[in-house]
């Protein structure tokens, strides 16, 4: 039987507000139901997906490094930890398991110290702008990777 692919989805601070926080921004579905249409994308894939959301940043860089050898894929939201956060990017670095980085907004069309993302020198790529979207094109560019691999 082939072996399924297992992608890793991590959401970093305040992404557990999503549906409440600044809807105008974020849109107006919650964690949950994105997590739901992320499933069903995988599915589609053969993708396994588990999920993990944290307000910490340690407790994001502990689920990256635990990540080695159980997963094929990262796709990680990082939140406000995109902007200040080396830490999160050398935890990606250090496990070397590709990595996709999702935003719902187009980050570079905001505040300008938005425009700054630590991790995308070390993602395979970024999607950002399209809402939920960005989160199911991450699923398809990740089943693409994981296809390339095997
Ligand atoms: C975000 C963009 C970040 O700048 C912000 O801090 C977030 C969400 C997005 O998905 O658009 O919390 O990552």
């Amino acid at each position: 039987m082939e072996k399924r692919g297992k992608v890793l989805v991590l959401h970093g601070p305040n992404l557990n507000l999503l549906g409440e926080r600044e809807t105008g921004i974020y849109g107006t579905k919650g964690l949950g139901e994105i997590n739901q249409l992320m499933q069903k994308e995988g599915e589609q894939y053969g993708l396994e997906l588990d999920f993990f959301q944290s307000n910490y940043e340690g407790a994001l860089v502990e689920a990256i490094q635990q990540a080695k050898g159980k997963y094929d894929v990262i796709i990680i939201n990082p939140a406000a930890y995109t902007h200040t956060s080396i830490a999160l990017r050398d935890a990606i670095l250090a496990v070397n398991i590709p990595t996709i980085e999702v935003h719902l907004s187009n980050i570079y069309k905001r505040e300008e110290f938005r425009h700054k993302s630590f991790i995308s020198g070390v993602a395979i790529g970024q999607i950002s702008g399209f809402g939920v979207l960005s989160y199911l094109l991450a699923v398809r560019a990740a089943a693409e990777i994981v296809k390339n691999r095997s």
